[in-house]
């Protein structure tokens, strides 16, 4: 899977796309991620990025003329199955959208700055707006490092462990159940003696009830989706 990430701030994506299993997903070959820095799409001598907003407003806008250069410049060397901007008003994340473009071939994402970007980008060539909550962050970098982040660990063959992102929280709709390790018993807390037990069937009842009570109790909203 390639992704192509549309930034004015490059930095801030280096360090969360180069650690653990995202670094590991790369090395191996599993992603191609590729950052574009927008800034050298700008105008002029000052390589101009953003402009203010028609009809007045604090804050200023990202340019149409750079990000549309980028834009049609990586289209013209594939074809990319959905081109995502990050903003707030987008549709929220959550786990299905994630398993969806892990599947997919190429993706593209637009980090918004400032205002936002010249809303004719929107109209014209985002395929996809995303939020990653209701909250607003300073610009589209950490949400696409938790979007990229959600998206390789699910990619066959980013974890070792095959199994293991299957039974990550959300994935059948449900809350993982608690876990422990070594030692068996750590300041008179006990670990559940079923997961010491060896009985592989009765461990896994264990944790499919556990799944559901901690669901019930701390998601309700997620049994009635
Ligand atoms: N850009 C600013 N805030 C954001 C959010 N909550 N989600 C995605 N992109 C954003």
């Amino acid at each position: 899977m390639r992704i192509d990430i549309l930034t004015l701030l490059p930095g801030l994506l280096e360090s969360p796309l180069g650690y653990s299993i995202i670094k590991r997903a790369r090395d191996k070959g599993v992603v191609d991620i590729r950052v574009h820095n927008v800034r050298e799409y700008g105008r002029g001598s000052y390589r101009q990025v953003d402009d203010y907003a028609f009809g007045g407003g604090a804050g200023m806008v990202m340019m149409i003329a750079p990000v549309f250069e980028l834009i049609e410049n990586l289209k013209a060397e594939r074809q990319y199955d959905e081109i995502i901007y990050l903003t707030p008003d987008g549709e929220r994340l959550a786990q299905p959208a994630v398993n969806r473009f892990s599947t997919m071939v190429n993706i593209m994402i637009l980090c918004g700055h400032y205002k936002g970007v010249d809303h004719r980008i929107r109209e014209h060539l985002i395929t996809k707006e995303i939020s990653i909550g209701d909250y607003v962050l300073s610009g589209g970098e950490l949400a696409a490092a938790v979007l990229v982040d959600a998206v390789v660990r699910v990619i066959p063959g980013a974890i070792s462990d095959e199994t293991s992102a299957l039974t990550d929280s959300f994935q059948d709709r449900l809350l993982a159940p608690p876990v422990y390790t070594r030692p068996e018993e750590f300041n008179g807390w006990r670990v559940p003696d079923v997961l010491l037990s060896g009985n592989h069937k009765l461990i896994a009842e264990w944790q499919e009830e556990q799944a559901l009570i901690r669901t019930k109790l701390l998601r309700p909203d997620l049994l009635n989706e």
